[in-house]
């Protein structure tokens, strides 16, 4: 079996749904259910005899314990984490909990587990941590894409308590010789992401006659990859990556925040038009995020030339299905949208409305 942290997340909830049609290989999810795990994306699995969920903090040291022993993974695959960098510009203290004290306290128990294994199993055995691009700070235009030997400069609370995880994972494996593997991947995007991220929250605002906030001028760049894309490098990470070694992931897709929204207004159009103008009509520009990194951007050659991994959507592909998804997907998004989403939402953005005039005719 392998266990699997935030499976109930994004990324974790489309990892796990791709393993188990991909291979017999069981799974155990062990996740906290925060405002971000939601179940429902899991619903698909629930006669699933492979598949086992257990509510969790990774912080509960003893709970992991009792459960790496009771089913003996051979791997752990480490997505639990907060993941919303606006959320830690506004409570950084969980990002430091889950983020920084989880990981350790899930490095501590995974280190005991792995130090009483019979020799073999402790050759096999990995540890997989998900970080992200954001732990190497912000490019400018001209800078080369982030790769595996750029300097670690994080600039929010999210990606400081996610270099301090990395750290700490690496750490694990040259004190201890515990077998990890790291992944460091750009902007996700595709089904069941949470409407607090752009492209989920510019999807379910159109269709809801609501404003479309784009923060400051809307030209900071990041690097889009399908989430799937991300799934499969995952698997082969795990499969023939080089311990101790770090894997940047990538969709070789760099784009403003402009053109990513202007191209969902378009496809919106073209999929459910509105009575009478463009969805491009609700573009906002509102005050602009504190410390806004302006560009991402990854060198996913590494993985290509090592583990043979390419994405393998092009941002057309990828954003279409993922407008195809939200679309016939009303009840997953009505469900998400509770009374906590809209506190988030009025504590993100009450108030923050430079620009009344929509921003149609802007070049990306
Ligand atoms: P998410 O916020 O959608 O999901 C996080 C999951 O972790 C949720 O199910 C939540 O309940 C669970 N969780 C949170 N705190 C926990 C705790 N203390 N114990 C157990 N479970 C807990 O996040 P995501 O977008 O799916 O991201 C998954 C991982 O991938 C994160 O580590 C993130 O840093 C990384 N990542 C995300 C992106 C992206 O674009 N979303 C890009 C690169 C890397
Ligand atoms: P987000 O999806 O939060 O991911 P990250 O901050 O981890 O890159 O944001 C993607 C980009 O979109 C980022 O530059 C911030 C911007 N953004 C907006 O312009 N408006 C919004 O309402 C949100 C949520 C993000």
């Amino acid at each position: 079996m392998i266990f699997v942290t935030g499976g109930a997340g994004f990324i974790g909830a489309n990892f796990v749904l791709d393993w188990l049609a991909q291979s017999q290989e069981g799974v155990i999810n062990y996740d906290k259910l925060t405002y971000a795990g939601n179940l429902n994306n899991l619903v698909s699995l629930q006669n699933d005899q492979r598949y086992i969920f257990v509510q969790g903090d990774i912080n509960d040291g003893d709970k992991v314990a009792e459960l790496l022993e009771k089913y003996k993974p051979r791997a752990i695959v480490h997505f639990a984490a907060e993941s919303h960098v606006d959320r830690s510009i506004h409570g950084p203290a969980d990002f430091v909990a889950t983020n920084i004290n989880g990981t350790f306290s899930l490095l501590e128990a995974t280190r005991a587990y792995w130090k009483n294994l019979p020799e073999d199993e402790k050759a096999t055995f990995r540890f997989l941590h998900i970080s992200t691009d954001e732990v190497y700070g912000t490019l400018s235009d001209e800078d080369p894409p982030f790769s595996e030997t750029t300097a670690y400069a994080p600039n929010s609370p999210y990606s400081a308590s996610k270099a301090a995880s990395d750290h700490l994972v690496r750490a694990y494996h040259h004190t201890y010789g515990l077998p990890v593997l790291t992944t460091n991947c750009s902007n996700n995007y595709g089904p069941y992401h949470f409407p607090e991220k752009l492209i989920p929250l510019i999807i379910t605002n159109a269709r809801a006659g609501k404003d479309l906030p784009v923060y400051g001028d809307g030209k900071q760049i990041r690097d889009w990859l399908y989430v799937t894309d991300h799934c499969a490098a995952i698997r082969r990470v795990l499969e023939s990556g080089r311990l101790g070694e770090t894997y940047n992931v990538g969709g070789w897709n760099e784009q403003t925040n402009m053109s990513v929204v202007h191209t969902l207004c378009d496809l919106l159009d073209q999929l459910q038009p509105k009575t009478s103008g463009s969805y491009r009509d609700q573009i906002r520009h509102i005050t602009d995020r504190p410390g806004h990194d302006r560009r991402y951007a990854i060198d996913a050659r590494k993985i290509e030339k090592e583990l043979g991994w390419k994405p393998a959507e092009t941002f057309e592909t990828g954003l279409r299905k993922t407008v195809a998804w939200y679309l016939a997907n009303d009840t997953w998004v009505s469900q998400v949208q509770s009374g906590n989403y809209l506190k988030w939402v009025d504590l993100q953005y009450q108030g923050k409305t430079q620009d009344q005039k929509p921003a149609t005719k802007e070049v990306a």
